[in-house]
């Protein structure tokens, strides 16, 4: 049908005889003759069509987004014509024939960057809305970093196996999809949270070494880097270590940057243990394009008569501080803004104070403040004339990653995370739990006191083997992370591949051997029959392509969202039942409960 891309003429082609077909992106009617601008994936090229001949006659009926094919000679264009911003500006199609091959209504929305569309219309019309350049881009790069990850994993002797997808639960943290079974009515299969189990199995068949592109479900509350279904490059290797996944992902993610983005990385990565972490930046995915550290002043209030520091000190809290160059410019009504802000993520205040000229502190607080607690402030926060300090005073944990969450808040509004780098890191050495209460976790709701950080199949570290069960609160794992930005990329982890310590993971998660015999008997069978050591990672794709595309969300990058409240506004999945399919999966409806 054709026999040239749009956007690959050259003058190189000049004379030549091509055929063409696409869409027209513009046309101009200038009296004699009709200028259009013909759009296919590869570009987009100028013709010009004399509609009073008669092979060429549609021209005039042509209107944007028609699908039309093209014949014509390509001609040089004449001087001063050459357009700068067209990889084709050189060059024109003389048309001798121009053939419908479809009419298009009027578009929801124009296909261009820089028009404002609402995301409902976007992906109500996604098809539309996938010819836009940018998003034709974010599926080029899409597609371009999983030839990259498809060869590294090759090169590496990893085989690509498929999974199932209609599976039993496989616990990641989320609530499972569900599909009910017709042929065993009152069974459900569950969509995988992640293929952890059947690569673990894997191990145990001998494979040595997997990957898969996968699919993964989780019913979770929806935020701009999480989907309901989402993609991962899951990946396990046996006979191996954490060293071995460190080495390999760092090869893969410096091919990636340099095939995709032509950017040279710095490998190894840094690493730094999830306690320094929490420390440091109140967060187990810190991002280290800036500095402004969080610093502990539970030392320089230790007799302090400043109230709100006394009580929470003395009630085993800490007081957390965070500098900010140059905060000093921030106004009483942005000091309240963010003290409201932290109030609205549950804190009780947010103290705040500015350094003068002269090193004293203007603060509420400043008049209860020792000269020796104000140079301890400044002292431990490094904070200088002319910056700003706020202060966090509460439970660790809690106030830690509020006062980390203010650190990239406030960098950001203040502009002060610099663009065009790329702070990798390694967070390793994982807690093997979280106090249910401290976990953001959707399931922790549901649990007794301690859930799993990462998911139940992590070894726990050498030290911790014999007596985890009496020291949950400060068991470390063989867990590891790779941050980008602040984002976690991947996560995983040297795996448990011993049935009995299996069970007392499960045991002291309070599933009883019957309950871990009946959801994870397939595993704890398979690692009685000759199980190699193992160890393995899944880096999430569409976070990925995110960052190394600039979007802001995960939604940019997916062919076909879902909405903030789970909808595919495309379909309008999911789609109410009708009594003849519940009928038929013996099932019953229960009317949804009135809002108290
Ligand atoms: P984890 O649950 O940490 O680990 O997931 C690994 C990576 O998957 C991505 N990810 C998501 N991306 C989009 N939407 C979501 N809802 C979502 N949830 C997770 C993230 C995350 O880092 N089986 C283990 C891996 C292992 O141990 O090998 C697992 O799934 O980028
Ligand atoms: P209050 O005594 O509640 O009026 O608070 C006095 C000041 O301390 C206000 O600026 C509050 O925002 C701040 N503040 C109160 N509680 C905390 C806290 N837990 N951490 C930090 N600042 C606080």
């Amino acid at each position: 049908m054709r026999s040239h891309g749009a956007g690959t003429l050259r003058s190189a082609h000049a004379g030549d005889e091509v055929s063409l077909a696409g869409w027209i992106d513009t046309r101009r009617d200038h009296g004699g003759v009709v200028f259009l601008d013909l759009r296919d994936r590869s570009g987009i090229v100028q013709v010009v069509a004399d509609p009073s001949v008669e092979a060429t006659a549609e021209a005039h009926r042509l209107r944007p987004e028609w699908v039309v094919r093209i014949t014509g000679t390509v001609v040089e264009r004449p001087e001063g014509m050459v357009n700068d911003d067209l990889d084709t500006g050189t060059v024109e199609v003389k048309a001798t024939g121009i053939e419908v091959l479809s009419a298009a209504d009027t578009l929801p929305f124009p296909i261009a960057d820089d028009v404002e569309v609402s995301e409902d219309l976007r992906l109500r019309h996604r098809y539309v809305d996938l010819r836009r350049p940018r998003m034709a881009r974010n599926l080029a790069v899409r597609s371009q970093v999983i030839r990259v990850i498809r060869d590294v994993m090759h090169r590496h002797g990893f085989l690509d196996v498929e999974t199932p997808t209609l599976t039993r639960p496989t616990p990641e943290g989320a609530r499972d999809f569900l599909v009910p079974s017709r042929l065993m009515p009152g069974h459900t299969y569950a969509l995988p949270q992640s293929p952890q189990l059947f690569k673990q199995l894997l191990m145990v068949a001998g494979v040595e070494r997997y990957y898969q592109i996968a699919q993964c479900w989780r019913d979770e509350d929806l935020r701009a880097d999480r989907q309901p279904q989402f993609t991962q490059l899951d990946l396990e290797l046996s006979f191996g270590d954490e060293e071995d996944v460190f080495a390999l992902m760092e090869e893969m993610f410096a091919e990636l940057w340099q095939e995709v983005l032509g950017e040279e990385l710095v490998t190894p990565f840094p690493r730094m243990t999830f306690h320094e972490a929490m420390r440091r930046f109140g967060t187990d995915k810190p991002d280290l394009r800036f500095a402004m550290e969080l610093a502990d002043l539970d030392e320089v209030f230790a007799t302090t008569e400043v109230g709100v520091f006394k009580g929470v000190l003395a009630d085993d809290g800490v007081v957390v501080a965070l500098a900010v160059p140059d905060g000093g410019e921030l106004t009483r009504r942005e000091f309240d803004a963010w003290t409201d802000w932290a109030r609205a993520r549950g804190a009780k205040g947010l103290a705040w104070a500015v350094v003068e000229e002269d090193s004293s502190l203007r603060s509420p607080l400043a008049k209860f403040m020792s000269d020796e607690e104000i140079a301890g402030i400044l002292a431990t926060t490094g904070a200088g004339p002319g910056d700003c300090i706020f202060f966090g005073a509460g439970r660790e944990r809690f106030t830690r990653e509020l006062m980390g969450a203010l650190r990239v808040a406030v960098a950001k509004d203040r502009g002060l995370v610099p663009d065009g780098r790329w702070e990798f890191l390694w967070v390793t050495d994982m807690p093997m739990f979280d106090a249910a209460e401290d976990s953001d976790d959707p399931m922790a709701a549901v649990a007794d006191g301690w859930v799993p950080n990462h998911h139940p199949f992590t070894s726990p570290a050498p030290e911790f083997l014999d007596d985890f069960e009496d020291r949950p609160g400060e068991a470390m794992t063989r867990a590891y992370d790779i941050v980008l930005n602040g984002v976690e990329l991947a996560s995983g982890s040297v795996r448990i591949h011993d049935a009995e310590l299996q069970r007392r993971v499960f045991r002291f998660l309070g599933i009883s051997d019957e309950e871990a015999e009946d959801k994870f008997g397939f595993l704890l069978r398979g690692f009685q029959y000759g199980v190699p050591p193992h160890c393995g990672i899944a880096p999430g794709l569409d976070r990925i392509v995110m960052l190394m595309t600039g979007e802001p969300n995960i939604r940019e990058v997916i062919p076909f969202p879902k909405t903030q409240s789970g909808a595919c506004l495309l379909t309008d999945a999911p789609a109410p039942f009708d009594d003849a399919t519940l009928a038929e999966l013996r099932l019953k409806s229960l009317p949804k409960p009135a809002k108290d």
